[in-house]
């Protein structure tokens, strides 16, 4: 009888996925919270097929070359900005994420982040709860609009079009910016406006990025355009950290031209920049886009699918393209 092959699962992942996957291979999870550094990957690493990851998990070179078995990466996220796709091509190992079962929970917080940052929603549980409101104002606390606002959109992909079609509800007008324009039929559909990159900054009143996290994109909100915003204008980035300069954020938000921000990622997560935690015109979430409890037993399912897939030699259904093969 040939030995089962052995995957690693750099963490408890929620639900009954991790069973599944027990049947088609010999199942490791690291329970230490230390990921790959967990010894019982660390020391083991070359004996090892598959790795489970999550997006904490860095899959550099360096690891690469320490697991000449691997054959796939299963990334439980649908952003692979933790992986070395190139590496990962060069030495045939498979990565996949899970798109989809994350659209609509993080399309859901993005316009959370959106209404709290404009309305002022944190902001003002903070003062409630600090004794310091002081009584009914005509001039206390004023925010910004929502309904009837123009969203810029940047990366219309599966979460920026969930998005757009939450915006169509609060009677948003929707301009959009991405690598490829959409085609005419899908603009009208989506009912959404194509714009350059530095256009959508200066038309919009809010903003929120929802595009991956690449060398293109990285700082794609960077010093230069965020002073191309609208006066009182709000950011909000739910994608990855990286697409945001931060330092340039906070400098934005304490002078202007924009008012608020929403933020659920950062540059180097857990770690927040100081000057962002200095201002109370920012609500800050703890990267929960996708922390919903069927959200993510669907994702850990999702991941296992694409898992066994390689492993028994098939397709996997959610490779990510210039990956592997
Ligand atoms: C979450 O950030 C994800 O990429 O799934």
């Amino acid at each position: 009888m040939t030995a089962k092959p052995r995957v690693f699962v750099t963490h408890p992942l929620p639900g009954t996925a991790v069973d599944r996957l027990r049947e088609s291979a010999e199942v490791v999870v690291g329970a230490s919270g230390r990921g790959l550094a967990d010894p019982a990957f660390a020391d083991f690493a070359s004996t090892f097929d598959g790795v489970v990851t999550l997006l904490t998990d860095r899959i550099d070179k360096a690891l690469l070359a320490r697991c000449p078995k691997l054959t796939f990466v299963a990334n439980v996220a649908v952003g692979v900005d933790n992986i070395d796709l190139a590496e990962c091509a060069a030495r045939n190992v498979t990565v996949t994420n899970t798109p989809s079962v994350l659209t609509e929970a993080t399309a859901d917080l993005a316009f959370g982040l959106m209404l709290a940052a404009a309305r002022r929603i944190a902001e003002g549980d903070r003062l409630v709860r600090a004794g310091g409101w002081k009584g009914w104002s005509p001039t206390f606390m004023l925010g910004s609009a929502v309904h009837g606002a123009t969203l810029g959109i940047i990366g219309m992909g599966r979460i920026g079009r969930a998005m757009a079609r939450r915006a169509r509800g609060f009677g948003m007008q929707v301009v959009y910016t991405q690598r490829t324009r959409m085609a005419p039929e899908m603009e009208r559909a989506m009912g959404a406006r194509y714009a350059p990159v530095d256009h959508l900054f200066v038309m919009s009143d809010i903003i929120s990025v929802h595009c991956p996290l690449t060398p293109e994109t990285r700082h794609i909100v960077s010093a230069d355009r965020l002073a191309l915003m609208r006066l009182g204008s709000i950011l909000v980035n739910t994608s990855r950290g990286g697409c945001v300069d931060e330092a340039a954020l906070a400098a934005a938000l304490a002078r202007g031209p924009i008012r608020a921000a929403g933020l659920d990622v950062y540059e180097d997560e857990p770690n927040v920049h100081p000057a962002l935690l200095a201002l109370s015109n920012v609500v800050l979430a703890p990267h929960i886009a996708s922390a919903e409890v069927n959200t993510r037993e669907a994702m850990a399912s999702v991941a296992v699918d694409n898992a066994i897939a390689v492993l028994e030699g098939r397709l996997a259904p959610h490779a990510v393209e210039g990956a592997g093969a």
